[in-house]
């Protein structure tokens, strides 16, 4: 359990009754925006939330998970814009519909104290995506990875690692289609994707 899954594994990690492929429909996103998240927007998470569809949360958080905890709502919304940030995608209404985030590997650190992955020439971050299912396959992911990916660099992260299940298909083909994949780790049914950030060219967040 990685620190962007939040999610006390009490439920075994097994695809919830209404598991179903995610359909791809076709189109771009006119009038969508991006900005980056403010601590404590709670109401951004909340409408992401509940535009995942049960699938769609179980690959986010690697298990079946109605509802966010208090614990994991709160620390999702504590982002600082250096250790923890995120990027949310609006649709043409003002809707929250996706956000990125990056969490530095080595967790929370107390602010002007050292990283310790920053130990050496490599800084590992974290990366988690989601979008709500109505606004799947229309380029958000990309829009969004390619945003994130853009403040990582700003914040001198080296290289960005995903956990995800084996079988999500869509986020592994999103991040090789975004950053070179330099390490791909299968332990049962997760699979650790490492792409490095240093490449690539930087990227406007409100695009
Ligand atoms: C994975 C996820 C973030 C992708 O977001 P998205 O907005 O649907 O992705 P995009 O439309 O930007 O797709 C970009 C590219 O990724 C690839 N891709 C995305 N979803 C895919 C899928 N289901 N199957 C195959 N390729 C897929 C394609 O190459 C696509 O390019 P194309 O549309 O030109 O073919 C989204 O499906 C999601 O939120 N899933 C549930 C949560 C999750 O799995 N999060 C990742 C774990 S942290």
């Amino acid at each position: 359990m990685t620190a962007l899954h939040l999610v006390t594994r009490t439920v075994t990690a097994t695809a919830p009754a209404d598991a179903r492929p995610v359909s791809r429909p076709r189109g771009r996103s006119p009038g969508v925006t991006l900005r980056e998240l403010r601590p404590g927007e709670t109401d951004v998470l909340d409408a992401v939330f509940a535009g995942l569809s049960d699938h769609s949360r179980y690959l986010r958080f690697h298990a079946a998970t109605p509802r966010m905890t208090g614990a994991v709502r709160r620390q999702l919304a504590a982002v600082d814009g250096r250790r923890h940030l995120a990027v949310a995608a609006f649709g043409p209404d003002g809707e929250p519909i996706g956000i990125a985030r990056l969490i530095s590997r080595g967790g929370t650190q107390r602010s002007g104290a050292a990283a310790p992955e920053a130990v050496g020439s490599l800084r590992d971050a974290e990366l988690a995506i989601e979008v709500v299912d109505a606004w799947q396959g229309r380029g958000i992911g990309r829009r969004l990875l390619s945003a994130v990916a853009a403040r990582g660099r700003e914040e001198r992260y080296t290289r960005l690692v995903a956990d995800v299940l084996s079988e999500n298909t869509g986020m592994r083909v999103l991040l090789a289609s975004v950053l070179p994949i330099i390490a791909v780790e299968t332990d049962g049914h997760e699979t650790t994707l490492t792409a490095d950030l240093r490449a690539g060219t930087p990227a406007c967040v409100a695009a």
